[in-house]
């Protein structure tokens, strides 16, 4: 672990996740070896910094260490660029050139966005990769090379294999270790360490004091989803530091610097490219009715277990409990509290962010029945013709979309009195895109 410690002290990593110990700790397992690693992750997670501690730690760390970007080489120049080539061997090859297979010799090539790389690259890659021989394009003799392979790539290479864009032999060559870069939502814990780090960083740059972040504004960094991962956290600190006026850093001066903090970046559901602005009209409602819903349900858990443990109540059996999730009739669940995107009505989302909300992970939580587990120390009877309780309860969901979109819609024209257009401004759709829905659900 003081070795971990040491490492990311040396190499400026900053994180306490233990899936980025875990990613770090087989890195420098493999550093001291010849092995080919291959590193996956999201932009920005930092898999060029993972390359360059393996090349650090390694016996050939004397030697030299180069980064190419197969996705920004042209597919025209590639081969040349990598193996060299003859002078006449196309158009423009004046003289013999040597590739970086020969000019880093000894030392190691990260292959970024190797999913990029040509098929016929590929295949010379793989036979350096078994045997060390490679040609320079245009000549016919084999030149030996003794280098070590990192690749990375942010993309799912077994797609690529199953599109025929990349070989199945190379993948499981580059695959010999592989090491997966954690997303930053998937360590939120390094969030504000890491902003922290950048803004240090940034105010001895600039030479300012360093920002201070409002509880609510550490709150929206925390909720973000950070598609850019580091490199966005970066940039989001950088941007900061040179334009906050004041030192000390609301929520509401952070989304004005950054209004991309509002945004979650839900999962998507994936429309047929028509009409993409109303569909995503459509699917912004959608959104706003699952997290209601999702807090509805966790309200009433809360609610009904505080009601079982404080009186000392038998649980009610499950076909009652179901009553519970007609919709209410209190109207609030177009104020979606998570999904509001205009940047205009962030105050309202800040208002928010005072109370505790869950986390949602829609992947994780949203298909899965609700279980109630009564807390043990209540005496309770089992219910009859339910032998099984006593430990789970499960109760089975209504998630379909369509009907609480149904229930939604018929709502806000009940709420409008059947006035079409300002029900459509509630629901956040067109006119036309609800007059199609009425048609749909024969409302
Ligand atoms: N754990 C970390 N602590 C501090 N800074 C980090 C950490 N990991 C990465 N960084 C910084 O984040 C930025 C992005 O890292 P890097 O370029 O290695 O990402 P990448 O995964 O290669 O991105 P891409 O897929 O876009 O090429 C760099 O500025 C890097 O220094
Ligand atoms: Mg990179």
């Amino acid at each position: 672990m003081d070795n971990l410690q040491a490492i990311k002290q040396r190499f400026g990593i900053v994180g306490q996740s233990p899936l980025l110990d875990r990613a770090l700790d087989t890195a420098i397992r493999v550093a001291n070896t010849d092995l080919t690693v291959l590193i996956t992750g999201e932009s920005g997670v930092g898999k060029e910094v993972f390359s360059k501690i393996i090349h650090s730690l390694s016996a050939r760390k004397h030697n030299k260490f180069i980064a190419i970007n197969c996705g920004a080489i042209p597919e025209g120049t590639i081969n040349s660029e990598l193996f060299g080539h003859e002078k006449g061997a196309f158009t423009g090859a004046t003289s013999d050139r040597k590739g970086y297979f020969e000019t880093y010799d000894g030392g190691t090539i990260f292959l970024d966005e190797i999913g990029e790389m040509p098929l016929d690259t590929q295949s010379y890659l793989l036979r350096i990769l078994e045997s060390g021989e490679f040609i320079r394009v245009g000549s016919s003799n084999v030149l030996r090379t003794d280098v070590r392979i990192i690749a990375a790539t942010n993309v799912d290479l077994k797609d690529r294999i199953r599109k025929n864009k990349f070989r199945e032999d190379l993948y499981y060559r580059l695959n010999t270790v592989s090491i997966a870069v954690p997303a930053l939502r998937d360590r939120p814990e390094d969030i504000f360490l890491l902003f922290r780090r950048f803004a240090v960083d940034f105010a001895e740059r600039y030479r300012t004091p360093p920002l201070q972040l409002d509880e609510r504004a550490v709150q929206l960094l925390l909720n973000h989803a950070w598609p850019g991962n580091i490199r966005e956290l970066k940039n989001v600190a950088e941007k900061v530091s040179v334009m906050a006026e004041n030192r000390s850093v609301t929520a509401e001066k952070l989304v004005e610097y950054v209004p991309a903090l509002l945004e979650r970046n839900l999962p998507m559901i994936t429309s047929n490219g028509q009409d993409s602005g109303q569909s995503f009209q459509e699917r912004e409602i959608l959104y706003k009715v699952l997290f209601d819903m999702k807090n509805d349900l966790n309200d009433l858990k809360s609610l009904v277990f505080e009601l079982i443990r404080n009186n000392n109540l038998r649980v009610p059996d499950a076909r009652s409990l179901q009553a519970l999730h007609a919709p209410s009739s209190s109207g609030n669940a177009l104020k979606g509290r998570d999904l509001y995107t205009e940047t205009d009505d962030y105050r309202n989302r800040l208002d928010n962010l005072d109370e505790e909300e869950p986390q949602v992970d829609l992947d994780q939580e949203e298909a899965r029945p609700v279980i109630i587990q009564p807390s043990g120390n209540s005496s309770r009877e089992p219910l009859p013709g339910n032998a099984a309780y006593g430990s789970v309860e499960v109760l089975d969901e209504n998630l379909r979309l369509e009907d609480h979109e149904k229930t939604l819609i018929q709502r806000a024209l009940r709420k409008h009195k059947g006035r079409r257009k300002d029900a459509a401004d509630e629901l956040g759709i067109s006119e036309r895109t609800l007059y199609r829905k009425i048609k749909q659900y024969d409302l």
